[in-house]
């Protein structure tokens, strides 16, 4: 067995491997649910260890696991994992670091050995809101000209570019946050691409929304049913408890994946189902309609309701695209991982 080595892609080398274009991370994120709709993706629900306890949490770390299988003779796939992870102290020290740090693994699915590591961070910004992206292509109202983004943080941010991308007919983003400052800077730093419209106020941004947009830290509901046009409307949610239950009772369901979902017994999905007799078959996946084997918005849709949490695919599938631009490139660090195996 010869030397084994390991490519280490910084978060910097990632950016000059393509990591900030939208559209490419929406087209990877969009394909990873075309493969799990055909049955390509073995994507287990995440491992949650939450410090001090998972239902009161301050740090907490998830293992994400996935592989995404390939039509192409030959081809193994791709395999990799993510360990993520969030900790609220960054929040409140203020410390200069994000609230979510992740880290993505890939690795050789026939000879299981690792190939490439790298920061898990921007690809978990850019690929979460690609999802919102990827959901509001197919469920916004085809006429949607506003939309409210609940939440300036980092997630914040990669929402503007990710409704930009998805809604190119866009004319307004009404953004809310509990610090306005937030919002005012991502007006400035967006103002030649879209008008941004900040406000202190969620109440006050959703009302005029076509599509409502939540991705706080707030861990409850914070978007009343009574704030919205009665109209169409589109919400998406990505992290798990943010639109009121009236809300998501009253709207068609879609999610990323069920069953994951499920695991979370304090989010919205969990209650429509276990609490208000919200039927599993009620509930489509994003996957069933990125292969067209169920519908996105039809006419006479009026609300519709995505919830996200993430899955390991939407990583995977961006962190190779990048690895694959990093090898063309010439860029990262090749580090030893061994001369010789000691014992085989
Ligand atoms: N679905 C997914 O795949 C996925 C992936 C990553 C992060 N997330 C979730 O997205 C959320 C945002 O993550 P982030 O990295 O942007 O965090 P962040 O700390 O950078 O930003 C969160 C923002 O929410 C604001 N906020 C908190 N409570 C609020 C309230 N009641 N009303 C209005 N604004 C409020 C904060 O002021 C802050 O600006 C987190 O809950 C995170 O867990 C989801």
């Amino acid at each position: 067995m010869s030397k084994a080595e390991v490519l280490f892609l910084s978060q910097e080398e990632e950016i000059q491997c393509g990591l900030l274009d939208m559209k490419m991370v929406m087209e990877e994120v969009e394909k990873s649910f075309v493969k799990m709709g055909k049955g390509m993706v073995k994507n287990p629900p995440k491992v949650k260890l939450g410090l001090p306890e998972n239902h009161n949490w301050t740090s907490f770390f998830n293992s994400m696991p996935t592989w995404l299988g390939s039509e192409e003779e030959g081809d193994e796939g791709i395999v990799g994992f993510k360990w993520a992870a969030e900790s609220k102290n960054n929040v409140k020290e203020n410390n200069g670091l994000p609230l979510g740090v992740d880290v993505v693994i890939l690795s050789d699915p026939h000879t299981v050995m690792p190939k490439a590591i790298m920061d898990g961070t921007i690809i978990t910004a850019m690929r979460t809101s690609a999802v919102a992206g990827v959901a509001a292509k197919y469920l916004a109202p085809k006429d949607a000209k506003s939309a409210c983004l609940v939440g300036a943080g980092v997630i914040g941010r990669t929402m503007v570019m990710a409704m930009m991308e998805a809604l190119p007919q866009l004319e307004v983003i009404y953004m809310a946050d509990l610090k306005v400052e937030k919002c005012q800077g991502l007006a400035e730093e967006f103002k030649d691409q879209i008008k941004i419209v900040p406000s202190a106020s969620v109440e006050e941004s959703v009302k005029d929304a076509d599509v409502v947009v939540t991705a706080t830290t707030a861990g409850k509901p914070i978007v009343a049913k009574e704030w919205i046009k009665k109209e169409k409307v589109t919400f998406i949610q990505m992290s798990g408890y943010e639109m009121d239950l009236q809300i998501g009772l009253a709207s068609k369901k879609y999610v990323d994946n069920y069953k994951q979902m499920m695991t979370f017994d304090d989010k919205l999905l969990y209650d429509m189902v276990v609490n208000h007799n919200v039927a599993e078959k009620d509930v489509w996946e994003l996957s069933d309609v990125a292969t067209k084997a169920k519908k996105g918005r039809e006419d006479g849709d009026k609300w519709i309701i995505c919830m996200t949490m993430g899955m390991g695919m939407q990583d995977i599938i961006v962190a190779n695209k990048l690895y694959e631009n990093a090898l063309k490139q010439g860029l990262g660090t090749k580090l030893t991982y061994w001369e010789n195996p000691l014992w085989i």
